[in-house]
């Protein structure tokens, strides 16, 4: 069962999983399930081996996220355990839980982290650098109006961003084999300043955005080092560069 089934990753994760033989079922609200009222999600879970939790919430305001995971990740995790699943596979972010990366969304994923590891179902958290795909939306949240005009001031520190396809192929191969009870990660090749990778992002798609690096910008409420969003240990990596995912698009 993969809950967050119609979004970017969820989408991915499915179809990799049908591709590879698996009988898949999507679900998300637009299916009848929701994590958050707890309606249709104990029927989705019959007879599912593997649960494989992609979800997002709608809204990414601060109330609004830290409300979503604290909700969705215990009536999921609950629902698990009674429906006697062998596996539980969530997608997390790299850095989550570390004390220089305290933003109010990497604080909620670590509430969603807890109730994973609490439920007493085998599970495997896979922490993953940030996508390709969402620099976009991300640099969106750093924008600042200034008296001449938007412009984007982004923490001036490193993350190494990843290919979402090639994180949905590693979820699926993760949902496809034992629990670790444990964490493992993906990031891409490169760790690279994060506002080149936006500059890099924006001049592709012929945009025109000053971006100012600033040590203490926040990233997602709180500002961060140039450790917190980078892998520290065993880590699978990306082959696809930002460059060669940007000449991708077209
Ligand atoms: N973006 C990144 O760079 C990045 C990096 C590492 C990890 N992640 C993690 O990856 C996960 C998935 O991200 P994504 O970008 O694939 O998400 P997304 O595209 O925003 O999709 C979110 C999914 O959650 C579902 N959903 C929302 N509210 C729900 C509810 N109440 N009950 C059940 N389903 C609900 C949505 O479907 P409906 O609207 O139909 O319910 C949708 O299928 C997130 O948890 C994120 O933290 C993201």
């Amino acid at each position: 069962m993969v809950i967050g089934a119609s979004g970017a990753s969820g989408t991915l994760v499915s179809d990799a999983l049908e591709k590879n033989g698996h009988e898949v079922v999507r679900a998300s609200r637009s299916t009848g399930v929701d994590l958050v009222t707890g309606e249709g999600v104990d029927d989705a879970l019959q007879g599912a081996d593997v649960v494989v939790e992609l979800t997002n919430p709608p809204s990414f305001e601060p109330e609004q996220v830290e409300a979503f995971f604290k909700v969705s990740s215990k009536t999921l995790a609950d629902a698990a355990a009674r429906a006697g699943v062998a596996h539980h596979v969530m997608l997390s972010i790299i850095g989550v839980g570390r004390p220089d990366n305290q933003g109010f969304y990497m604080r909620a994923k670590e509430v969603q982290e807890a109730a994973v590891r609490g439920s007493g179902v085998p599970f495997t958290i896979v922490r993953a650098a940030q996508f390709f795909e969402f620099i976009e939306m991300m640099s969106m949240s750093m924008v600042e109006e200034t008296a001449r005009g938007k412009k984007i001031v982004a923490p001036g520190h490193a993350f190494q961003p990843v290919a979402l396809a090639e994180v949905a192929d590693y979820v699926a191969e993760i949902a496809e084999g034992p629990a670790h009870d444990a964490v493992v990660e993906i990031a891409g090749p490169d760790r690279l300043p994060m506002p080149q990778a936006i500059r890099e992002v924006f001049q592709a798609k012929g945009e025109q955005w000053e971006v100012e690096p600033a040590e203490d910008a926040p990233y997602f409420g709180a500002p961060i080092t140039d450790d917190s969003l980078v892998p520290h240990g065993d880590v699978r990596r990306g082959a696809q560069t930002l460059r060669e995912w940007i000449a991708a698009q077209g």
